[in-house]
Order: structure tokens, then sequence, then C-alpha cells
């Protein structure tokens, strides 16, 4: 009788194993492999928990199919009652002190993990770290280096170097959350407060991710991605992004990464609209309008230019002006 329930259990059990790393890989179910120590400790303290909760569920529900199909009615009386059982010492000491240490280790293992997560180091061997002014707003992500250079959506940063990221919103803005699931946890991008948080990667690569936190119509386009390059190529990018942005002639790339990123999500990337209505010629030829435009927004459109630096307000309009010159 107890034979063919437990070896139904086991195989079950058993199947599970097998089935894990393949559901791990394409469904989503388990965390991407973590590329920052942030990430790692986070990764470290899921698959703990995991561990814990996973076996309980299966011991659970195990029981639970067992049961049922143990003592099933099998035709008796249905106002027959069963044995009457009252206390058990043991059983019930058990049930008692086993969550205990099992939510002990659990706490163990999160606040010996947590001062890795939270507090940014102060430098790397490769260098003090790069502070970020990271701003959400409907619907991007705009950033700010220590040197002024200013980028859209796409972040990019030197191979093996502590960045601090200081995540903040406009105060007229709604809630965002920043997160990149490879280098580290959510961290809440909130109107008037500034958050922290921080990754370091050592390996050149692109690393994508998501705003968190529904924020909106257009939500789902908010996308951010953090693009890791070796200190020379990042080096190089700085110094020319430094150049354009002060002394712009004609188009510039923020210009392009601002349109791209600000503007097309809801004007459409030709301008044909979108969920926004499509730009005309004279909307665009009109500079006074469009930083009005910019500043203030109008109807469902938000302010998504107010606090611009000028340098960002002026390469939007040299590119949307080269643009309906050139057509594109
Ligand atoms: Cu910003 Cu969702």
């Amino acid at each position: 009788m107890l034979r063919k329930p437990l070896a139904a259990l086991v195989l079950a059990a058993a199947a599970l194993a097998v089935a894990a790393p393949a559901l791990a890989g394409n469904g989503g179910f388990a965390p991407v492999p973590p590329q920052s120590p942030n990430a790692e400790r986070i990764t470290t303290t899921y698959w703990v928990i995991l561990a814990f909760t996973g076996a309980i569920f299966v011991l659970v529900e195990g029981a639970l199919i067992y049961f049922i199909v143990r003592y099933r009615r099998r035709g008796r009386p249905i106002d027959q009652e069963g044995p009457q059982i009252r206390g058990h010492n043991r059983l019930e000491l058990a049930w008692t002190i086993a969550p205990v240490v099992i939510l002990a280790i659990i706490g163990t293992v999160v606040f010996y993990e947590l001062p890795g997560i939270q507090d940014v180091p102060k430098a790397s061997a490769a260098g003090p770290r790069l502070e970020i002014h990271v701003e959400g707003r409907q619907f991007y992500w705009n950033f700010r280096y220590p040197n002024g250079v200013i980028a859209v959506d796409r972040l990019r940063v030197p191979v093996n170097r502590v960045v601090r990221l200081e995540v903040t919103a406009p105060t007229y803005d709604v809630i965002h959350s920043w997160w990149v699931p490879a280098l580290g946890g959510k961290i809440d991008a909130i109107p008037g407060k500034v958050n922290e948080t921080w990754f370091q990667v050592d390996k050149p690569g692109l690393y994508r991710g998501q705003c968190a936190e529904l924020c909106g119509i257009q939500h789902a386009a908010m996308l951010n991605a953090v693009e890791v390059l070796p200190q020379a190529e990042y080096d190089r990018w700085i110094e020319e992004q430094a150049g354009e942005q002060q002394n712009p002639r004609g188009e510039t790339a923020l210009g392009r990464a601002t349109y791209r990123e600000v503007c097309a999500k809801c004007h459409g990337f030709r301008r044909e609209g979108l969920i926004g209505p499509a730009l005309t010629e004279a909307t665009v030829a009109n500079t006074e309008a469009l930083k009005q435009l910019l500043a203030e927004g109008r109807g469902a459109m938000p302010p998504v230019g107010r606090d611009w630096d000028k340098a960002q307000v002026d390469a939007l309009i040299a590119h949307l002006q080269a643009g309906s010159q050139g057509g594109g």
C-alpha cells in the first residue's frame, strides 16, 4: 500500500529535478546570470530560499496527494468517523522547531549577504568609483556623468570600475524603477528623493533592463541598457561626447539619442505619429514653440524637457531641424 504512492512521489520529484534546469534556461524562472558582486549575492539568496521553499512545497504537496489516495473513502458510509487521535508531543515539537530553524538559517544568510548588496564600495582596483546621476522620467532615463556629459537610456561605463548610481525623478514626474537584472536589484526613482545603487562589471558587454514600476502609457517602452566598455574605448567615447556636447556643430549623437528615446516613443521614429500626434514641418521649424512644448508639455504630453541642460535642448532642436531638411 505504502510503496506505490511513494514511488510515484519519488518519480515526480526526479522528473522535476531533470526539468528544472531546462525550465530555468528557457522559461525565465531563474534569475539571469549575475555580472556584478551585488547581483551575485542576490542570486545566492534566491537559491537558498528556493531550496527550502522548494523542499517544503514537494513535501507538503506530496503528502497531500499521498493522503488523498491512501485515505480515500472506499465505499465507507459518509457518517463513519475515523480513529480519534489526540496529542503527539514529538510530532508537535518537530513542526514547531523545524520552521524556527529554517527561518533562522534564511535570516542568517540574508543578513550576511545584505551589506554586500547595499553598501557601495569606495573604490576598485581600476580606480575611484564613477558617480552617475540617473533621472527616471516619462518615459526615458536621463544620465549625467561627472564631467557634465548627458546620455539617454543607454549608460556607457568602463569595465572593472565601481559605478554608483544616484537614482531620482523630478518632483512633477511619477515613480519609476531602475532595474538591470544582471547588475543587481531594483531601485525606485522617486520624485524628489535620491536613492543609490551600484554595480561593477568585469566583462565588457551589453546588459539590458526595463523600468520596473508601472508609470504610464509608455511604461513598456521605458527600456534601459548598460554598455560596459574596455577602459580605452570608454575614455575615447566620453571625451568625444564632452567635445561634441560643449561645442556642437549641427547634428550630434545626443540629439539623435534624445529624439529616439524621448520623442519617438510617442511620436514615431519618422515623426509619423503614434500615440502622440505626427510632428509637422511647421511644429519643427518653430524653435520657440518647441522649447515651450518641451518645458510645459501639452494635453497628454508630459513636460519631457523641463529642467534639461541647454545642451540637450539645443541638441534635440538641431536634430529635428536638420532632419526636416534631410528627410529622416
Ligand atoms: Cu517608468 Cu515604468
